[in-house]
């Protein structure tokens, strides 16, 4: 073998083990979601017995950062509440489960484009500035009634 086939063939293993490691750390990574960004854990068949979305809907915010919570329950074929009202200038923070199975749930309108699993609450944080009707869809295909999946949040001035 020649030298210089002596040393790409080195290169070559040097940076396939490299490319091993990094999709190893990635994938110890990968394995658990911190809360920080955005994503919690709920028991799927107990969604309704958990005070947050029991009556989920606009709540008040105890927290300073934003103006209020935001819940809503995904589940085969609708989203509860059916609509909402939202004072424009305010600060959301959205919050997505679902009880049985994936359900999408975008925005129209808006960067909020959230996946609704079992298991897990989805959130995002928003201003809504300006007066006017977003319409939520699903966009996770989940059944028959998939299509006729939707709710609205209202932006009233
Ligand atoms: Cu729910 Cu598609």
């Amino acid at each position: 073998m020649h030298k210089f086939e002596k040393i790409w063939l080195s290169a070559g293993t040097a940076s396939l083990a490299i490319f091993l490691i990094i999709i190893g750390i990635s994938a110890v990574h990968g394995g658990h979601t911190p809360a920080a960004s955005g994503i919690e854990t709920i028991n799927p068949e107990h969604v309704r017995d958990d005070a947050r979305f029991k009556e989920p809907g606009l709540k008040e915010s105890a927290d300073d950062d934003y103006d209020y919570d935001l819940y809503f329950v995904a589940s085969a074929f609708m989203y509860e509440p059916g609509e909402v009202e939202i004072p424009s200038g305010s600060t959301v923070k959205i919050h997505v489960t679902s009880p049985d199975v994936v359900h999408g749930f975008q925005v129209v309108g808006t960067n909020i484009n959230m996946i609704a699993e079992p298991g897990l609450i989805s959130t995002y944080e928003m201003t809504f500035d300006e007066p006017g009707e977003h319409l939520i869809v699903c966009n996770e295909y989940c059944g028959v009634g998939h299509t006729d999946m939707t709710s609205m949040i209202n932006v009233v001035a």
